[in-house]
């Protein structure tokens, strides 16, 4: 046999018949930093991490012009507040496709429109209204690239993995009961006559932190020799994204559908967080990412116990660490890069790179969870304009919560604005971490393990023990 045959017959068993199916890994730009690179050096920063493909939250005009000509797969997105409208009229969902595919296109290699994102996550009633035209829109969002003659364009939506009601064991992953008639069902329609993809925000970061006592961490890392066998379908796993991606087989093949491929539109583990948060760490976010590329990359495809030796095609979350993103600290910490451009660990994700290549990491702090007390102050350079409302807000949730900061009280002496307001934020937080509340106002606010009580004042803290 020829070489130039030999070589001819290891491609077509190397490479998937279809371009949409490569094990290119992509990466999310989410653009929620004030600090952020601009669209060009974003751009090279994505390029430098062999990333093969870029799924974005907005069509922003300048990232769209900025990946022209480039070779990068992309993803762009119909923001949530535009799905009910977009669901009864067609002129605006051409009109979306128009302003926002059809521009770029093809310079911009624009391959996936996503409809909303997470929107089954919401069960408020105004969202839970917007459910109902979500595949309608997503109909129209098709139909109009038809109508434009563009038919490489998947269309789909990104959901987080509380559409199921029960993903354990794997085998008894199913729909909630909410949704799982009204809306996924018809979505599943949708995605199987298109030949489209089940697009899954998956985080095992999420299930292992919640449920640190009987999750191992090697397992939620692709590490270590640990197995589950599923009772039910005998399949043994050795990860936990496995088996997660798992129970959304099963939860499909429950409403009859066997072979929607899954797309997981988000996945990750954050390098940092707040003192009460566990195993958020750099140690651990490379070694999560890092492991999923040799996974996800692997030839021939690894594909899931369920589905073994399909491709699964996947955004990491994120590029960036998103520094205007409310809520815990892990938030603000999923990207390869800091905003600097600096990355936060070295990253190959084209697999490429041997795991042994890098350089040993520096060592893991917090995978078992604080144990003592925490209060929550005021942050280093935060803005002292901003704190007199905040001190408001933070006074304003509970009935007792500032009283000792009343003229004549332990408290009110020194009346310094920093003093008081890091008092307000203990008071508040210690209150209400219980109900969710967050130690971080803006960014104004920062946990510390360092009491600030002094004299007679003591701050209120919360208090960890295991
Ligand atoms: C949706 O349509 C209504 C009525 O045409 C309009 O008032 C509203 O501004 C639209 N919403 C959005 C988000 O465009
Ligand atoms: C549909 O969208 C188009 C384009 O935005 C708009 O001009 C039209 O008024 C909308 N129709 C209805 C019924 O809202
Ligand atoms: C299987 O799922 C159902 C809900 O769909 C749940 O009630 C049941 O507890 C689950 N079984 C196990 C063993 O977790
Ligand atoms: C899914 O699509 C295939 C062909 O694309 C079709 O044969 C099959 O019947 C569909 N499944 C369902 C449940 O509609
Ligand atoms: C970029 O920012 C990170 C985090 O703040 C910092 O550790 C690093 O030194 C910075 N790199 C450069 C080149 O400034
Ligand atoms: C501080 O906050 C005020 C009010 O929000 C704002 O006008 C000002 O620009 C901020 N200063 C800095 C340095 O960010
Ligand atoms: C404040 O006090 C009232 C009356 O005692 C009570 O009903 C309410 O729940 C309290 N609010 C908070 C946030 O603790």
């Amino acid at each position: 046999m020829r070489l130039s045959t030999l070589l001819f017959l290891f491609s077509l068993l190397v490479s998937p018949c279809s371009a949409d199916l490569s094990a290119k890994v992509g990466v999310n730009y989410g653009t929620l930093g004030s600090n952020l690179p601009k669209p060009f050096k974003s751009v090279k920063l994505i390029k430098s991490l062999k990333a093969g493909r870029v799924k974005l939250y907005n069509p922003d005009p300048d990232i769209l012009n900025a990946l022209k000509g480039t070779n990068l797969q992309v993803s762009v997105m119909v923001p949530n507040q535009l799905i009910s409208n977009i669901s009864c009229n067609q002129t605006l969902a051409d009109e979306w496709v128009k302003t926002n595919v059809i521009a770029y296109y093809p310079e911009t290699l624009i391959r996936y429109v996503l409809v909303g994102n997470e929107i089954l996550s919401s069960t408020a009633d105004a969202d839970k209204k917007v459910w109902f035209n979500l595949v309608p829109a997503i109909r129209k969002v098709k139909f109009a690239l038809k109508s434009y003659n563009i038919r490489k364009v998947k269309v789909g939506t990104p959901l987080a993995m509380d559409v199921l009601e029960s993903s354990f064991p794997p085998s008894n992953g199913t729909f909630r009961s909410d949704i799982a008639r009204p809306v996924v069902r018809p979505l599943l329609k949708f995605l199987n006559k298109t030949k489209s993809f089940f697009f899954v925000d998956c985080y095992p970061y999420f299930a292992w932190a919640a449920s640190y006592q009987d999750i191992n961490l090697d397992y939620a890392l692709f590490r270590g020799r640990l197995t589950y066998t599923d009772p039910h379908s005998g399949l043994i796993y050795t990860n936990l994204l496995d088996q997660m991606l798992d129970a959304l087989v099963f939860a499909m093949k429950r409403l009859g559908y066997l072979d929607i491929r899954i797309w997981i539109s988000e996945t990750g583990w954050p390098n940092a967080g707040d003192i009460d948060q566990i195993g958020a760490n750099v140690y651990n976010a490379a070694t999560y990412n890092r492991n999923l590329v040799k996974k996800l990359t692997a030839k021939p495809a690894k594909g899931t116990p369920a589905r073994p030796g399909v491709v699964l095609p996947t955004f990491i979350f994120a590029l960036y660490n998103e520094n205007e993103k409310p809520g815990p600290g892990t938030e603000r910490h999923w990207g390869l890069f800091y905003p600097n451009g600096s990355n936060v660990y070295p990253i190959d994700l084209s697999g490429k790179t041997p795991l042994t290549y890098y350089r040993p990491l520096p060592p893991a702090q917090n995978n078992k969870p604080y144990e003592g007390k925490i209060w929550c102050v005021v942050a280093k350079g935060a803005n002292m304009t901003e704190l007199g409302s905040a001190i408001s807000f933070a006074c304003g949730q509970g009935n007792h919560t500032c009283d000792e900061l009343q003229p004549g009280k332990k408290c009110y002496k020194p009346n310094l604005l920093i003093l008081h307001a890091s008092y307000a934020f203990s008071s508040y937080w210690a209150q209400f971490r219980k109900q969710g509340a967050t130690c971080y106002f803006n960014g104004l606010a920062v946990q510390t393990t360092e009491d600030p009580s002094y004299r007679s004042c003591n701050y209120p803290s919360v208090t960890l023990s295991s």
